[in-house]
């Protein structure tokens, strides 16, 4: 057979349930983050239900972050659950990342094992990085054609005529996510050796290769494959047309193309412990040469018997969902606000303030996108139909919309809509006020030769491939 299909997860981010009781020390946490932490065993079995209802596919891939902190609990029943995968026959091949093990002050590596009590947290045993080679031998190095111990990256064979190499980086946690010389050297050699042999290559690594967005390598380039450019090339020049990414935690497919016209692009998957998660279903035809690229999300949490979707269950307990009830709530009943304030705003300066908490609340709910284009100039520019969409848009709808895609991306504000209107027009003015008073703390923040309003473009509207959840892409 020279097809195959694969399922990709990323970011699963499991909590043992062995690992937390209920109580301020775990809530805080999941309010202040954006994935569902308690609920990540949940998820990951309605994930699994999803694939093991599909019998085309074959192989499931994990691109990291598998656990939280690097607890040896949350790994030990992580592992435990990929074996539902491999009693059904798929293969499993999984890479690991920085939360999956903790530092020992001898790497840059910062998360620590802990239990959450009732009051606190406890440290708990945990796994360091050069365990997770022989940790998850069974998901992948063993099934490997080839391995590089030094990284601990692999590859694996999907189906005549495609090999997946996992390439699993010598992050140390923070300055360098990607492969030492070693490994790069490794890899090229691969990367030819398909080629000779006539085979495709997709790559998977946690660390994203493209960002999100350009004011992620701006501000956060550490964040990014630790030798990036080192990598672009080598794909452009082997003919490498997808990576697969995780770690943001942002759904987004991106081209990068050279000055030769030779490309590739980085497929990014939002972490599935997001309340709108997806993993990737790639079919891949190595006689078609083509590489087909959906999503596919969940419905319910395994286990859930009141009917409730996994999206109106999870959304309200991190931050982006919890801001979407604060203003409601803040209209009526400053504490309601402040108790939901906390871990996202800083409480103790607003209590001094409660008393203009309701009306600022009510104020915010009543700004229609009219008043802004009014504000922003743009009014007289607007047609009929715009005119009264912003009339009756509400500006705080608008910024609940814009939150809710953030990680899931293909936001709907394209440049035709009178949201990105309004909002171009807006940056537009920002970005005038900030040369002429040369403000820079805000300068700072803008890539060279962009600007506010470029910037703001990335979160509007799919400006990228024109969808992120889906792709064809030709091998050849
Ligand atoms: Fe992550
Ligand atoms: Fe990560």
């Amino acid at each position: 057979m020279k097809k195959s299909t694969f399922y990709l997860l990323t970011d699963t981010h499991y909590v043992s349930p062995q690992i937390w009781v209920e109580g301020d020390p775990i809530n805080n946490r999941e309010r202040g983050d954006q994935i569902a932490l308690k609920a990540t065993p949940e998820i990951l079995d309605a994930f699994f239900e999803k694939i093991l209802q599909d019998d085309e596919a074959d192989t499931v891939v994990f691109t990291g972050d598998n656990v939280n902190n690097g607890d040896r609990i949350s790994h030990e029943e992580f592992r435990d659950r990929l074996t539902r995968l491999t009693d059904a026959g798929k293969h499993v091949y999984v890479l690991s990342a920085t939360h999956d093990y903790c530092g020992a002050g001898d790497d840059e590596n910062t998360f620590s094992a802990c239990r959450y009590t009732a009051t606190g947290t406890e440290p708990i045993p945990f796994l360091r990085k050069s365990e997770l080679f022989d940790f998850y031998y069974d998901f992948g190095p063993k099934q490997a054609m080839r391995v590089h111990r030094e990284s601990g990256s692999y590859i694996v064979r999907l189906c005549e005529g495609v090999r997946l190499v996992m390439i699993d980086d010598n992050g140390n946690g923070r300055s360098h996510c990607g492969l030492f010389a070693d490994g790069m050297a490794w890899l090229k050699k691969e990367l030819i050796d398909a080629k000779e042999a006539g085979e495709y290559v997709l790559l998977a690594v946690h660390h994203p290769v493209l960002p999100p967005w350009e004011v992620f390598r701006h501000m956060a380039d550490y964040e990014l494959y630790g030798g990036y450019r080192e990598l672009y090339a080598l794909m452009c020049e082997e003919n490498v047309r997808v990576v697969f990414t995780g770690h943001t935690h942002v759904q987004n497919i991106r081209r990068y193309a050279d000055d030769q016209g030779r490309f590739f692009y980085d497929v990014s998957t939002i972490a599935i412990a997001n309340a709108a998660g997806k993993m990737r279903r790639v079919a891949v035809d190595a006689d078609a040469a083509s590489c087909d690229i959906q999503s596919v999300g969940i419905e319910q949490l395994a286990g859930e018997t009141e009917g409730i979707s996994s999206f109106d269950r999870l959304y309200p307990l991190n931050f982006p969902g919890i801001v979407e009830k604060m203003i409601p709530i803040g209209a009526a009943d400053a504490d309601g606000f402040l108790s939901l304030a906390g871990s996202i705003l800083p409480v103790d300066k607003l209590a001094g303030h409660k008393r203009i908490i309701p009306p600022v609340c009510r104020k915010v709910q009543k700004i229609k996108l009219s008043s802004l284009a009014k504000f922003a100039g743009v009014w007289k520019t607007l047609s009929p139909a715009q005119r009264d969409t912003a009339k009756q848009t509400h500006l705080i709808d608008f910024i609940y919309t814009l939150l809710r895609h953030i990680y899931t991306g293909n936001a709907p504000y394209s440049p035709d809509t009178v949201e990105n209107a309004v909002c171009t027009a807006l940056a537009k003015k920002a970005d005038r006020i900030v040369q002429r008073f040369r403000i820079e703390a805000i300068q700072k923040l803008i890539p060279p030769g962009s600007s506010l309003c470029e910037m703001a473009q990335d979160f509007l509207y799919n400006n990228r491939t024109g969808d992120d959840d889906a792709i064809w892409i030709e091998l050849a």
